[in-house]
């Protein structure tokens, strides 16, 4: 969960690795660190607790002259987030310095066996236990820093990215990976390393994707090498990533969270470019359409994803059983790879993740794949991990999302599950096709009807002073809109730190019911559905024991205008695609109320925007 980037070429290393760090922070944000190999040769090493900014300042004033460095923003794993634990890490003598994002689990035995070989350690890190087991290797077999290098990766159990330089070379990086990923982008006669290649678009579209279990030898001046743990060569496949650089700033907006959330009407015109006709309704989506098969003698769907895009799955669960009606389930990844799941050859597995690199999602496809399932992935980074283990898929294309919290993801991940369904319905003839067309023309207008939802920013600023100081919150909704509920739920509580509670509103008079009094707001997405006035009387319940109803309700709805006590409209679509009309004003809520307590909603405390770790 930490970012990684290195250089290696003519220009000046640090600057190169400082603005890498800072559009990685999104990996981590708990300490930082870089390390250069300075002008006599010798290793330059600062680091310190807290963000790049912090590095930055430390690094005033100092003379960093070097074209070659590495450099790390981390996500604590192993030890508390302090200097000392702060990458890159030194090897005993000195001579290597080590970056690496991942956990390596065997990291207590490999050290327990340097100790007896007389090494000590200055961290916590497992990471500093891998940088010395290249260093006692490299010195009992004489051998270069690649073959320690392989070599040490051959005892190592877990994930890594790492990057290895070492003093006296001022040419030569070392880099690794293992379940984490690892982008090195190829310049004119200088080379780039980062854990997501969009951190370094600025410098070049060519990037190579280590595969894992692969060693590359990034050398100043020579064709890049890429070897496996054993040394045999592996082809190095050059792709072009399109992307512009303003796609990683802020545009005006204060945080990149609100930015991405007014992206989405935009954002939804990538998702579906070239996927709806506007002429004829007809939806292709070629990953279905050249796995027709799979899709078609599918006894079962299982949808694996952790977080929002295991919202985003609940959604997908009521789609594809409702137009397809092929049984779904859908499953947190974590749970799923550690269960013993029964998965049959004919069942198709579909993997949703917005950064592609989610380490639960890759064990679950690996899983999968091992017992035959067909793998289908919905990512959002192009070239990510997992969308490279599938079979096939689709990209969502809503483009870098840099907030911690997930928003465009969410609906771009809805919005190609929409495409799913009506696709895979329409193959298996189980849609109407009238309904079919609506649905299409639905998605065609979606845009414009996010853009209305948009309209209700100020509505929900204002009523985000009002429930500030609020200690808890319960989120309620029915069929497609309980994943909402969910989803409004964990934004809330992710950047604002209030505790938020999501449930299928017909649930509270189960128990949480007892919950409800004056001091608890209860947030109920009570749009024009066929289950509009089951809403209505759970909502009648809460009222009648003094709750206070925050309703997410449809334009011209009179009847709860007049019953809750505050209202925020939303335009109409179809129903199966109101999910991503009615997450917009809750996106909005957790926003305000978030700033309005002073958080860091891009970075909010203990979290980081893709979890490579168990
Ligand atoms: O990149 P992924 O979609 O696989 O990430 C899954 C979750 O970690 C992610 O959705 C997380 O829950 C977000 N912070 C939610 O806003």
């Amino acid at each position: 969960m930490c970012g990684i980037v290195g250089y290696v070429g003519e220009r000046q290393a640090r600057p190169i690795i400082i603005k890498g760090l800072h559009r990685l922070e999104y990996r981590g944000y708990d300490s930082a660190g870089v390390a250069l190999v300075g002008k006599g040769g010798q290793i330059d090493l600062y680091k310190c607790k807290g963000k790049v900014d912090d590095l930055e300042h430390f690094l005033e004033g100092k003379d960093t002259t070097s074209t070659i460095g590495i450099g790390h923003t981390r996500w604590a794993t192993h030890g508390e987030p302090n200097d000392a634990n702060a990458h890159p890490h030194f090897s005993q003598s000195g001579r290597l310095a080590l970056i690496h994002n991942g956990i390596i689990e065997n990291f207590r035995v490999l050290k327990d066996a340097l100790i007896s070989h007389g090494f000590s350690f200055r961290s916590s890190t497992d990471s500093e236990v891998l940088v010395n087991l290249i260093e006692y290797i490299q010195d009992t077999n004489e051998c270069t820093l690649e073959e320690a290098v392989r070599i040490a990766l051959q005892q190592v159990v877990g994930a890594y990215a790492i990057a290895v330089i070492e003093r006296g070379n001022a040419r030569r990086i070392i880099a690794a990976r293992q379940s984490s990923p690892m982008a090195i982008g190829i310049g004119e006669g200088e080379y780039f390393l980062s854990s997501d290649a969009a951190s370094i678009i600025d410098y070049t579209q060519e990037f190579v994707y280590l595969n894992d279990g692969e060693v590359a030898v990034i050398e100043k001046g020579k064709p890049l090498q890429i070897k496996n743990l054993f040394g045999e060569a592996s082809k190095v496949d050059i792709q072009k990533l399109e992307m512009s650089i303003s796609q990683l700033e802020k545009g005006g907006y204060p945080h990149f969270m609100l930015k991405e959330i007014h992206e989405q009407p935009d954002t939804i015109v990538d998702c579906i470019r070239g996927r709806v006709n506007p002429e004829t309704r007809e939806i292709i989506l070629s990953g279905v359409l050249d796995n027709k098969d799979k899709f078609l003698k599918a006894g079962r769907i299982i949808f694996v994803a952790c977080g929002t895009s295991w919202h985003a799955s609940l959604i997908g669960e009521h789609l594809i059983e409702n137009l397809c009606r092929i049984p779904v389930e859908v499953e947190y990844a974590s749970e799923f790879r550690y269960r013993n799941p029964i998965i049959r050859p004919d069942d198709v597995v579909i993997a949703v993740s917005q950064s592609g690199e989610t380490a639960d999602t890759l064990a679950a496809i690996e899983i999968a794949k091992r017992c035959g399932a067909f793998v289908y992935g919905i990512c959002n980074v192009i070239g990510s991990s997992i969308a490279r283990a599938t079979d096939s898929g689709t990209y969502i294309h809503v483009g870098p999302e840099i907030g911690v919290a997930s928003t465009k993801a969410f609906t771009g991940q809805v919005t190609v599950m929409a495409m799913l369904a009506l696709v895979i319905g329409k193959l298996r003839g189980t849609i109407d096709m009238d309904y079919y067309h609506q649905v299409a023309g639905a998605l065609l207008e979606l845009p414009e009807t996010i853009r209305k939802a948009l309209e209700s920013a100020p509505a929900v600023e204002k009523l985000a002073s009002i429930f500030t100081y609020a200690h808890n919150f319960i989120y309620l909704g029915r069929g497609y809109n309980y994943p909402t509920a969910l989803e409004g739920a964990l934004k809330l509580k992710e950047i604002s730190y209030i505790h938020a509670e999501g449930l299928p509103a017909a649930e509270m008079k189960h128990g949480p019911i007892a919950l409800i009094d004056a001091e608890m707001p209860t947030v109920v997405i009570a749009t024009l559905d066929h289950t509009y006035e089951k809403t209505v009387s759970n909502i009648e319940e809460i009222k009648a024991r003094g709750g206070k109803i925050i309703a997410v309700i449809s334009e011209g709805d009179t009847q709860l205008r007049k019953r809750a006590d505050f209202c925020l409209e939303v335009p109409s679509t179809a129903e199966c695609l109101m999910p991503i009309v009615s997450i917009i004003p809750l996106q909005l809520l957790a926003y305000y109320i978030a700033t309005n307590k002073g958080r860091n909603v891009d970075q909010p405390r203990n979290l980081a925007k893709s979890v490579t770790v168990e």
